[in-house]
């Protein structure tokens, strides 16, 4: 760690050949007020003088520091954060190179920064950390070292880091995780090697991290070819992730008698890797885990057999592991209670084999590569299911929910999204009477009229009917939801584009949320809302209301309203009471009128600044000359009221009268001179 003179000389070399970006005029942005700056990028070769002595968080990533030293950040005695992420910058022409970061970080650079608690040095090539560089941030907890360069971990300055609690050392040359005797681990919680050249571990190695307990401990991307036996025995891990490992037999083996809350030992795509065979798991006998992650891994002969070792788990991950099923036959496997699922090649909901899991509670089969059939009764053993995802999956069904969903008395939330067309019978989902939160986004519904598919569902909560092609003139839609507090109804057309004054959301009086965002509605009746009294939350967005559509909202109080890309020019006088009454309004995007036939409006609408929000995007579409004003800058001067109006026509009545009187003087004065 001891300055050497070479190393020196190719940093001075080095940051000679920078060249700051001239920038017409840097400026950090203030995020918040004195305490929050961003300077990112912009060709900086010190701390602007602009920066206040308070400054705590400072971004100050792709700028131009080769080294920083004692008077870089002297005057910044208050940092918490501070971000030097740099990047390798090559300039276009080839014979000047230019790597302008960070390369030396000398003595005492931080002594005074005593709060610091985060630093990150990420993508900058370090050639030298001096020894007393980090000894001022006596509270330091997050210190990132990923893409330094570094490879070996006696390059970092130990002093003063017994309060370290994450380190990451991602994407370097690393290749033992032997970390220096005096290495403080009490209070590591993080340590991530992520991408490095790590093939061997051991027992000295993990001996060094006795200390640290419930360490998440990060190995994607080293592909480990050894583990001497014993070097995880009664270690205790929060997290182990050894993703993209060639042979994972390697590592069940070398994790004898380890115990970890969540393993993950997923793939990645372009990894060549070898195929999962039931000896692979051998070694997971031996050991206690709680929850596996094995995402994009081949499997080689899948059979029961594969889980022998699986029974203590309580969370399987098996997204996209190009399975068509699951073996029937797995005994032992009452533990689990999550099985993930997603992005597989199933035909048919069966071919899971759910009987194997009878304490599942969490289900997902998300994005099925293949159309996925329901079947009937497959889940019906998964008794004590009480999230189902099945979104994405290209279900399609005719007659749904009841013997597809058979006996989940106990499912609260059930994501049918983004599927192909169901029908839902009366009462679709009588199969499941604590559903608390229905997700039918995007799958195109067919109710038969005049029934609700919903009618049992007292305790749902939250409905998502958005884009789902409803006949919203069935009345009864909605009927039996006592309890429902959010529904989305958004994409959804109403006949004519108009809610009139009977319709399906009056069977739902305990709305609090309501969307009809891009509804394609003209208009709403004034009595439409009638008996929504709970609701504190309105979008009616990217429709074609026009401002006389506000009357609908006299009922309401106190709501957040959205009327924003709609098609609202003026709003008359006595609609704005029905405004005033609400608490926060989105009004941008409408082609609103700055004439004086809209002046009240105007007016209120300044007057009530804090009740609306995006000012920048509430503009005028007319008249012509003050398009694209923002409503709040508009100055009208509108004289000619009725007032105005009145009074001159009285003028001009008695200018006329005065003329009259005058002619008929003259005259009579010319006949009596005559
Ligand atoms: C920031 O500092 C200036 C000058 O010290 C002071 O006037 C201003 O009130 C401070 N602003 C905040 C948000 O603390
Ligand atoms: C920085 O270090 C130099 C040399 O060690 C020292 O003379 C100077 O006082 C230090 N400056 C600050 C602000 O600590
Ligand atoms: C900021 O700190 C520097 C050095 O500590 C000091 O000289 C300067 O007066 C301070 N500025 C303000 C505005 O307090
Ligand atoms: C272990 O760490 C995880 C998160 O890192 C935390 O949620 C958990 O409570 C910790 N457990 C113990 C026993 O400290
Ligand atoms: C695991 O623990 C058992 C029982 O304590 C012991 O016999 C065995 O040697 C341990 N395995 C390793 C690899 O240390
Ligand atoms: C994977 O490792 C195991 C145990 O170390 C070894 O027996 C096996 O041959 C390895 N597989 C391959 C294909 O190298
Ligand atoms: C349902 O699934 C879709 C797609 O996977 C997702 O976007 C949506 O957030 C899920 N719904 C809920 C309520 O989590
Ligand atoms: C449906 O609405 C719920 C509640 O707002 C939301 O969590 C979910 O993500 C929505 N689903 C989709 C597919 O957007
Ligand atoms: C106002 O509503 C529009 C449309 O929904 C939205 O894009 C915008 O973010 C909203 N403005 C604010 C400040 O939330």
């Amino acid at each position: 760690m001891a300055p050497c003179v070479s190393c020196f000389l190719l940093a001075v070399l080095i940051s000679a050949g920078c060249k700051a970006i001239p920038s017409s005029d840097p400026k950090c942005t203030e995020k918040e007020g004195n305490r929050t700056y961003n300077c990112e990028n912009l060709g900086l070769r010190e701390i602007p003088d602009t920066l206040p002595n308070t400054t705590e968080v400072l971004e100050f990533s792709f700028n131009f520091l080769p080294t920083i030293q004692n008077t870089t950040f002297s005057r910044l005695i208050n940092l918490i954060f501070l971000d030097l992420t740099s990047k390798v910058k090559i300039s276009i022409y080839p014979q000047s190179l230019c790597r302008c970061q960070i390369n030396w970080v000398h003595e005492d650079t931080f002594q005074s920064h005593h709060q610091l608690n985060t630093i990150v040095l990420t993508g900058n090539p370090l050639i030298f950390m001096a020894e007393t560089s980090l000894t001022g941030p006596k509270l330091l907890k997050h210190l990132f070292l990923t893409q330094t360069g570094i490879s070996n971990l006696e390059f970092i300055p130990v002093h003063n880091l017994e309060n370290l609690e994450s380190l990451h050392l991602g994407s370097n040359h690393i290749s033992s995780i032997n970390l220096p005797e005096n290495f403080p681990t009490q209070n590591l919680k993080v340590l991530d090697f992520q991408n490095n050249a790590i093939h061997y571990i051991s027992r000295k190695d993990t001996n060094a991290l006795e200390q640290a307990t419930n360490l998440s401990l990060n190995f994607n991307g080293n592909d480990i070819k050894g583990i001497e036996p014993g070097a995880f025995n009664s270690k205790i891990f929060q997290s182990l992730k050894f993703g993209g490992s060639l042979n994972l037999s390697i590592v069940f083996k070398g994790l004898q008698n380890c115990t970890i809350q969540s393993l993950w030992l997923g793939t990645f795509e372009d990894t060549d890797d070898q195929d999962l065979t039931s000896a692979t798991f051998e070694g997971l006998c031996d050991m206690s885990v709680e929850s596996i992650n094995l995402q994009k891994h081949h499997f080689n002969d899948l059979s029961s057999s594969t889980f022998r070792c699986f029974t203590r788990l309580q969370e399987l991950d098996l997204t996209a592991a190009h399975l068509k099923g699951l073996p029937s036959g797995i005994e032992g496997m009452n533990s689990l209670k999550k099985l993930v699922l997603n992005a597989n090649n199933f035909d048919q909901l069966c071919q899971i084999n759910a009987a194997s899991f009878p304490s599942l509670r969490e289900l997902y089969i998300k994005g099925n590569m293949r159309k996925l059939d329901l079947g009937t009764r497959c889940l019906e053993k998964l008794e004590t299911l009480q999230k189902l995802d099945l979104s994405h999956s290209d279900i399609e069904a005719s007659d749904c929910c009841n013997l597809q969903l058979k006996n989940l008395r106990h499912l609260q939330y059930l994501n049918l999204s983004y599927n192909e067309p169901l029908g839902l019978e009366d009462q679709a989902f009588k199969e499941c009477p604590q559903l608390e939160l229905l997700d039918l986004a995007f799958t195109h519904l067919r109710v038969k009229a005049p029934h609700s598919p919903f009618q049992n569902l007292h305790l749902l909560r939250v409905l998502n009917l958005s884009h789902c092609l409803l006949d919203t003139s069935n009345q009864h839609l909605l009927a039996g939801l006592r309890d429902l507090r959010h529904l989305n109804l958004q994409g959804n057309s109403f006949q004519d584009g108009s809610i009139s004054k009977t319709n399906l959301l009056q069977t739902v009086g305990s709305l609090e949320i309501l969307i009809l965002s891009s509804c394609s509605l003209l208009s709403i009746d004034q009595q439409a809302f009638q008996g929504l009294g709970n609701v504190n939350h309105l979008d009616l967005s990217y429709n074609s209301l026009t401002g006389d559509s506000t009357d609908a909202l006299n009922h309401l109080k106190g709501i957040y309203l959205n009327l924003a890309s709609n098609n609202i020019r003026i709003i008359p006088p006595h609609l704005l009471p029905a405004l005033s009454q609400q608490s926060t309004i989105n009004l941008s995007h409408n082609p609103l009128d700055c004439t004086c036939s809209n002046i009240h409006f105007i007016t209120w609408y300044k007057e009530n600044l804090h009740k609306l929000e995006d000012l920048e995007e509430t503009t005028c579409a007319n008249p012509p000359s003050l398009r694209g004003m923002k409503l709040s800058n508009v100055k009208l001067h509108c004289g000619l009221t009725g007032m105005g109006i009145f009074f001159i026509v009285v003028f001009v009545f008695l200018l006329i009268l005065l003329l009259i009187f005058s002619v008929k003087f003259i005259l009579r004065w010319k006949y009596q001179h005559i």
